[in-house]
């Protein structure tokens, strides 16, 4: 069975003012009923998977649990990171967890704040993807671009070889003019940001791109504390954890990645700018506005507008290229094209606390 690892510890600063310190996105339903991190452990909940693990922090293990009872999934591990080092300790404590009862158990990272409508599709993919883990490959999962977005990271492909291809280089974040050019050559894909391994095979990879991470991840598990609903990891050892990401500390340098694509729609909603390209893309009808029912757009093009509700009326005239996002109490207003940017409300906002 696969061992499904969400990724539930990030702050989802891009999305503010929804998006809060105490209540990220992925708890949040952006688009629909049930809220992201619950869609994603549904779709990794079936009979070809294990119980998941979930990756947070204290901050959030209630959510956590609360939304975990609600999909009705059974035997989660909540694992408690002392404090946010990112994405590379989160998923080498991970492995380490499911190696230490099965090395080759294989393993199914996935982040908590994704659209993938088609459950069933995905699975497919899936399936199939473990095919090429079983030869020892970490296996990321791609998707077709369509702009230069410099939120993702972007896959470089290398020749077919049997049934797979391998990543050629992984180039996480590149700046919009870089990705231009790499969208120019016609043979990249985005990183889904979704990762399928055998235990080993990724503990493997940090011993040969990261050895750092190794001693004290395994230190924090062997501290580890459990009580009834959390697992906690050991305090001291985590907090000299360096702050990075899996895509900087392992995928950029290794040379061991196969790509499966990920055929069916897939969307990021780590910032407005994709919230309001998929809102566009669903409705092709539309002229690029995308206004709730709170708000009221009037000659405006290349704009999202969001009222939290229907007690309060955001009205814009005349705008062009523009995210207006208003909640009780607090408003954005921002260029579309600084989406990215929004995380630095958030940082000014806490500097004038
Ligand atoms: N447990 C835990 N601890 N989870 C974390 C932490 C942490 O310290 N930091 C972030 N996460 C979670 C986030 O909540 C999210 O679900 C996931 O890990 C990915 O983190 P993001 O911060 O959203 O990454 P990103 O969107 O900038 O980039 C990644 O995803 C892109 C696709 O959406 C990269 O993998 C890119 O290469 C990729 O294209
Ligand atoms: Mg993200």
């Amino acid at each position: 069975k696969i061992t499904p690892v969400l990724l539930a510890g990030g702050s989802g600063t891009r999305l503010w003012p929804v998006s809060r310190k105490t209540f990220p996105k992925q708890f949040s339903s952006i688009t629909g009923d049930e809220t992201l991190f619950q869609a994603a452990v549904r779709r990794l909940a079936g009979p070809v998977y294990a119980p998941p693990i979930v990756m947070t922090n204290a901050d959030f293990r209630f959510i956590v649990a609360g939304q975990l009872e609600q999909t009705g999934v059974s035997g989660a591990t909540i694992v408690v990171e002392p404090v946010g080092r990112n994405t590379a300790p989160a998923i080498l404590a991970a492995a380490q967890m499911v190696a230490s009862g099965n090395p080759l158990g294989l393993v199914l990272v996935a982040p908590s704040d994704h659209m993938i409508s088609d459950s069933a599709a995905f699975s497919a993919i899936v399936t199939k993807a473990v095919e090429i883990v079983k030869t020892g490959r970490i296996v990321v999962f791609g998707v077709r671009p369509d702009r230069p977005a410099s939120a993702y990271g972007y896959l470089e492909l290398a020749d077919q070889e049997g049934d797979f291809q391998m990543v050629r280089r992984f180039i996480e974040k590149p700046a919009t003019d870089r990705a231009a050019d790499l969208l120019a050559d016609g043979n990249c894909l985005w990183n889904a940001g979704i990762f399928l391994f055998q235990a080993q095979a990724m503990i493997d990879e940090f011993r040969n791109h990261a050895p750092e991470f190794l001693s004290p991840v395994q230190a924090s598990l062997d501290l580890a504390r459990h009580d009834t609903d959390f697992l906690w990891l050991g305090d001291e050892p985590w907090r000299e954890l360096p702050d990075r990401s899996i895509d900087y500390a392992i995928m950029e340098k290794s040379g061991n990645i196969a790509v499966c694509r990920l055929s069916c729609h897939w969307a990021d909603l780590g910032g407005w700018d994709s919230v309001w390209h998929e809102a566009v893309a669903a409705c092709p009808t539309g002229n690029a506005v995308v206004a709730d029912e709170g708000a009221t757009a009037i000659d405006c093009r290349n704009v999202l507008l969001r009222s939290g509700g229907d007690d309060l009326q955001v009205v814009g005239i005349g705008l062009r290229d523009m995210i207006v996002v208003a909640t009780s109490d607090a408003v954005l207003v921002a260029d579309l094209k600084r989406a990215q940017d929004v995380r630095l409300a958030v940082d000014a906002l806490a500097a004038k606390r």
